[in-house]
């Protein structure tokens, strides 16, 4: 690609697809992925999500849905079964002449298509099949404003000969707590009703498996009534699983399927599911169009309305085009054009997607349902939020500050609905305040936010979010050791790391480097609001920690991870395993801490020690056996998951660190490392289109195979890294750096993304007659800049171009 192919076409337009694999490919314009083969190595999944309601749909159609809390309020039952995926809420037809059953995805029938795809897109998936003469699609979403899941199932006779379809949904009910280790306890409590006249089976428990506020445990009701309705008049329907199943079958071939008559059973003595079963006649090439609703709210009334008005199939397609529509404006303002189509449909799409969608929304994946809110997670997600609507991670910051004690310590993590949350001795959480806030300080300019009143969970007087941030920077002043290092407690960003410090004599030499870089940013910030006191603090404080960690956190090629609780030292040349961990290097770059010589021998010893092909690893050499003295980092198997493996959320730190010592060819390296469209799916695994929260290290006999998609904070993390590091377009205090560090090979880019209410378009060109190291060179609406930063606007509604020669 050269910079002429580019002229003419905005960011973000159409590109030619990227190369198919085995399984599938991206559509033209990037915006789906569309599953050719099932049989994929793992469930490749959607999580579409509202900031309500949330469904999970794999390419087989197994999954489940949740409303509020992807734990405490699973509304439709689901068995985690990686390998036999066929688990959840299904179409089925039967012929009615043939006797032929399919279902119109490949679980739970599995049947062998004429035709097969499943389109997984921005909050809609759908499957479009053909099998004997009848074709058909069935998309699955969650209505943009209503708590309703809706799927729209449009059904084709090829053929010159009328058909006659039965056509029946199925599902189970969970209401309540998932996974339930009890089941055949909670199922006790389920109700389930059928009401003819609305076409519709309706479910809630009785017994809600947190806390009640009043009556003690096990004693509260689910809060939720649920219905499952059709546009079709119903036929049959049942509500108990054995009445559809039959004796010892099971979903793939159930009694309810082969033709004899339902003996419905409701009430509250079954096994609680829904069945609904039409009689559809296909003219010779009809078609039909039929909606089905899956409607949540806090009462029968509520839920009744809601299926009246959201069930009918033309209101159903209009209501798809919204979620459509709605995805593809929040996403519009923000958008790249870099040389690489797969990183393009990466940056522009479905990074932001899989950080909004899973994680903030529906804190929710295939490999984990949490449904709560991690103090630190959450956080670094809503920055996803800075450039398009900065008052969203506002609001994110509220929240938390709003679960904060008093004392400047925070839950580790805390359930929505239920308000329970985990105290622990982990000392990074607190500080993800001050960088968030300081995040959303850069890129808006809105010192308000400042003054924003929350409580603390022990104290209702609200304070501004200034004193906040101010009691998380004293309570980790009042951890210091003797030597100037923070203590690590039960872990700092690393959960692993959970016994490094229990004693409080353990140190962090990341955690050092991680409140450094916040002292810089709130001395600035604190000297902006007019606090040159406390500026004046900060900036001693950190002068004297970063001695404090050049002193004692140098291990002599690169920095220490931190010591334990007797001294030992942690990520040292001296330990067996673990002798060097990527953090504590490339935080040492990110905030300023390493001088350049030891910046430079730090990345050195991290190309030489962490840089695989499936991008870089926590640590090396991985553990290979348990020390309790460190923690439960060291009982993973060896090269999973933080345990030497490639822990993505920390690679995209490495990349925004070779950025920053400019090493092109690492940058470019590294991007291609953990893009998962580049990757062979038989040894990769997951899906090609979101990032996983880790890949197997090399410890592991299957090194390059990644794991516990979607649900992972390097999806929020890698964009910004890609577009304020190796784009190099950065807010800082004095308006917004230009700084690109393009990999080798790229000619040019191009981003167009807010700034402050106005609109920068930023075309970026390499130039080699720039030295290595100079600023980039930079025009703002044609007038040479003195420097590398433009200032932020004078008014908004603006637009700008702004041209960058860089090297
Ligand atoms: C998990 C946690 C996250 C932590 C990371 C590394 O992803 O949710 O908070 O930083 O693991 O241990």
């Amino acid at each position: 690609m050269n910079a002429t192919t580019m002229t003419g076409s905005p960011p973000g337009s159409p590109r030619p697809a990227t190369a198919p694999n085995r399984y599938g490919h991206f559509s033209e314009d990037g915006s789906e992925y569309v599953v050719t083969d099932p049989r994929t190595p793992r469930p490749w999944v959607n999580v579409i999500a509202t900031p309500r309601l949330g469904l999970v749909v794999s390419q087989t159609g197994s999954g489940f849905t949740w409303i509020d809390n992807s734990q405490l309020g699973v509304i439709t039952r689901w068995q985690q079964d990686l390998a036999h995926d066929s688990s959840g809420k299904f179409l089925y037809v039967r012929d009615a002449e043939t006797g032929a059953v399919w279902s119109l995805s490949p679980a739970p029938v599995w049947p062998r298509y004429d035709r097969f795809e499943c389109r997984h897109g921005l909050g809609a998936t759908s499957f479009e099949t053909e099998l004997g003469g009848i074709a058909a699609r069935w998309s699955l979403f969650c209505h943009a404003d209503e708590t309703v899941e809706l799927w729209h199932v449009e059904l084709a006779n090829l053929g010159d000969r009328p058909r006659r379809l039965q056509l029946v949904a199925y599902l189970e009910w969970n209401c309540g707590v998932a996974p339930s280790p009890r089941r055949e306890f909670t199922r006790l409590f389920l109700e389930t009703g059928f009401d003819p006249a609305r076409r519709a089976v309706f479910a809630t428990s009785h017994m809600w498996e947190v806390p009640s506020k009043r009556f003690g445990h096990w004693n509260a009701e689910f809060p939720y009534v649920s219905a499952l309705a059709c546009s079709e008049p119903v036929a049959a329907a049942q509500g108990d699983k054995l009445g559809f199943t039959g004796r010892y079958r099971d979903l793939r071939d159930p009694a309810a399927l082969t033709g004899a008559s339902w003996t419905p059973e409701f009430g509250r003595h079954g096994d609680a599911v829904a069945a609904l079963c039409s009689h559809l006649t296909l003219a010779p090439h009809g078609r039909r169009a039929v909606g089905y609703a899956l409607a949540v709210a806090a009462s029968r009334a509520e839920v009744e309305a809601l299926v009246e008005r959201t069930t009918d199939p033309g209101a159903i397609e209009r209501a798809l085009a919204e979620v459509r529509a709605g995805w593809r404006a929040r996403l519009a303002e923000h958008r790249v054009r870099t040389p690489d189509p797969t990183l393009d449909l990466l940056a522009n799409d479905w990074l932001r997607y899989q950080a909004i969608s899973s994680r903030l929304w529906g804190r929710c994946g295939y490999y984990q349902q949490s449904g709560a809110y991690g103090f630190r997670d959450q956080l670094q997600d809503s920055q996803v939020w800075l450039t398009i609507e900065p008052e969203r991670c506002r609001a994110q910051i509220g929240l938390h500050a709003a679960h904060q004690f008093a004392d400047g310590s925070v839950y580790h993590w805390w359930h929505p609905l239920s308000e329970q949350g985990h105290v622990t001795r982990m000392t990074d959480d607190l500080l993800w305040l001050a960088f968030v806030t300081a995040s959303y300080l850069r890129e808006t300019g809105r010192f308000e936010i400042l003054d924003d009143p929350a409580p603390f969970l022990d104290d209702p007087h609200t304070k501004p979010l200034f004193d906040h941030v101010v009691r998380a920077f004293q309570r980790t002043f009042s951890r210091t050791s003797p030597r100037g290092l923070p203590y690590i407690g039960a872990g700092d960003w690393n959960d692993g790391l959970s016994a490094v410090g229990l004693e409080e004599r353990g140190e962090s030499v990341w955690l050092g480097h991680f409140l450094a870089g916040l002292l810089a940013e709130w001395t600035v910030i604190c000297e902006r609001a007019g606090r040159d006191g406390v500026a004046g603090t900060f900036a001693e404080r950190r002068r004297r920690l970063v001695a404090a960690i050049n002193e004692h956190g140098w291990d002599g090629e690169w920095y220490l991870r931190g010591t334990l609780d007797d001294g030992t030292p942690l990520g040292s040349a001296s330990n067996a395993r673990g002798k060097i961990f990527l953090n504590a290097q490339t935080w040492a770059i990110l905030a300023d801490v390493a001088s350049p010589e030891r910046a430079a021998r730090c990345m050195a010893a991290v190309k030489e020690h962490l840089v695989t092909d499936a991008g870089s690893l926590l640590l090396a050499p991985a553990f290979d056996e348990p020390i309790p003295e460190i923690g439960y980092i060291t009982r993973y198997a060896p090269g999973l998951r933080e345990n030497g493996g490639v822990y993505t959320h920390a690679a995209t730190w490495a990349i925004a660190a070779a950025c920053k010592v400019r090493d092109h060819e690492l940058v470019g390296r590294l991007l291609a490392a953990i893009n998962p469209s580049l990757k062979d799916p038989e040894r990769y695994w997951a899906e090609p289109y979101v990032l996983p929260g880790n890949v197997d290290g090399p410890a592991s006999p299957h090194h390059g195979r990644a794991g516990w998609t979607w649900y992972t904070g390097s999806a929020a993390w890698l964009h910004r890294v890609v577009c304020e590091w190796v784009l190099g377009v950065r807010p800082e205090w004095g308006g917004l750096r230009l700084d690109p560090c393009l990999p080798p090979g790229w000619t040019s880019a191009e981003m167009t993304r807010p700034y402050r209410g106005a609109t920068y378009h930023i075309a970026i060109e390499r130039d080699a007659s720039i030295p290595e190291g100079a600023p980039a060179r930079v025009w703002l609406d044609c007038v040479a800049q003195p420097g590398n930063v433009v200032a932020a606007p004078a008014a908004p509604g603006e637009r700008h171009e702004v041209r960058v020669r860089c090297r």
